[in-house]
């Protein structure tokens, strides 16, 4: 764990909880061994992979992170209001922590806990922000959120809040969603609440075109996992016979991910084979969109209460303030 107190006294600290290398391992030859073949798309996210994605909220396609910054500009004194000030205030899966900085001076919160799974990433938005806001502790946490949420820091006595921005939640399976719901609640316990980002059911072509912009920084993100497993597991994918696919599965109300072989092809991680037909595809990310009122009856069966939703003009995006069921 590292410690460091910056110029103006609040505190930064390093919590590393983060995942072996053995379980990237494992968890690759599962899934690249599985019919059909898929990826969790937790492994996206090394320090490329979280560059890339920090590009891809910049394009003009990826509607969800303007929409929901925007979101919540236009109602912070809400948000305020709804929150209370003084929390402790936890951020799963923070990333660039953007968002997060549009909240800090309205909620003053007693610390922030920034937790991801890339760790060098993570490491480097955290100090930024520990800079930009000299009065704020920021204790960031290196962890994998589907496999524990125990936090290594708290303060007695103090109201827990999850922050949960940009839709991550529709990475999951819906039952997966749901358990991780629950998981949130408890982590935050009987006082607490949890601001979440919901992404909408909406028309085909602007989902589409957000998860195909046209400028290749979502194919790049999706074929970096390839490279981050030659890297890694000395595997040998040859990244140009593979592609990025995107499309909107209605039926299943999410974007799916794929990366197709263009070839037949055989590939080696250390000593696994894995034959590739032409067309085949590996799965590497679900983004479910929800209605409303399915998101609500999901976090109500995980132990929340519906306190307030925020949305945009067109309903692209919401966000949504919940209580812990008493
Ligand atoms: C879709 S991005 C969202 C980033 C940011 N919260 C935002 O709103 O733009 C998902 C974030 O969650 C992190 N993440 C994904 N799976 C994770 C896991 N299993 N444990 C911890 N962090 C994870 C990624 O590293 C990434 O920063």
């Amino acid at each position: 764990m590292n410690k460091q107190v910056n110029k103006q006294g609040s505190k930064y600290r390093f919590f590393d909880l983060q995942p072996k290398t053995t379980d990237f391992h494992t968890e690759i030859i599962r899934g690249l061994g599985s019919t059909p073949r898929f990826i969790p798309p937790k492994f996206f996210y090394d320090e490329r992979g979280s560059q890339l994605f920090a590009g891809i909220c910049k394009t003009e396609e990826y509607y969800p992170t303007r929409t929901e910054l925007a979101i919540i500009r236009e109602n912070i004194d809400d948000i305020a209001l709804q929150l209370g000030s003084g929390c402790l205030l936890v951020e799963p899966g923070s990333g660039e922590s953007s968002k997060v900085r549009e909240l800090l001076d309205v909620l003053q919160p007693v610390a922030y806990l920034p937790m991801d799974i890339s760790s060098n990433f993570l490491q480097q938005e955290a100090q930024k922000l520990a800079a930009e806001f000299p009065w704020l502790d920021v204790h960031a946490v290196c962890t994998d959120f589907t496999t524990s949420m125990t936090l290594p820091y708290t303060e007695e006595g103090k109201q827990r809040i999850a922050f949960f921005p940009g839709s991550t939640i529709g990475n999951f399976e819906p039952d997966e969603a749901e358990t991780f719901l629950r998981d949130i609640a408890c982590m935050v316990g009987a006082d607490g609440g949890l601001l979440i980002g919901v992404d909408l059911v909406k028309n085909s072509e602007i989902l589409n075109a957000a998860y195909n912009d046209a400028t290749g920084i979502t194919a790049a993100f999706n074929l970096n996992l390839l490279r981050r497993i030659n890297r890694e597991l000395g595997a040998n994918f040859d990244l140009d016979q593979f592609t990025h696919k995107a499309f909107f599965n209605r039926q299943k109300s999410r974007i799916e991910m794929h990366l197709v072989s263009q070839v037949a092809q055989q590939v080696s991680i250390a000593d696994c084979c894995f034959e590739f037909a032409a067309g085949e595809t590996i799965h590497t990310e679900n983004s479910h969109k929800y209605t409303i009122e399915d998101f609500q009856d999901m976090a109500r069966r995980a132990g929340f209460e519906p306190v307030k939703v925020w949305t945009d003009a067109e309903e692209l995006f919401s966000l949504q303030f919940f209580s812990v069921n008493k």
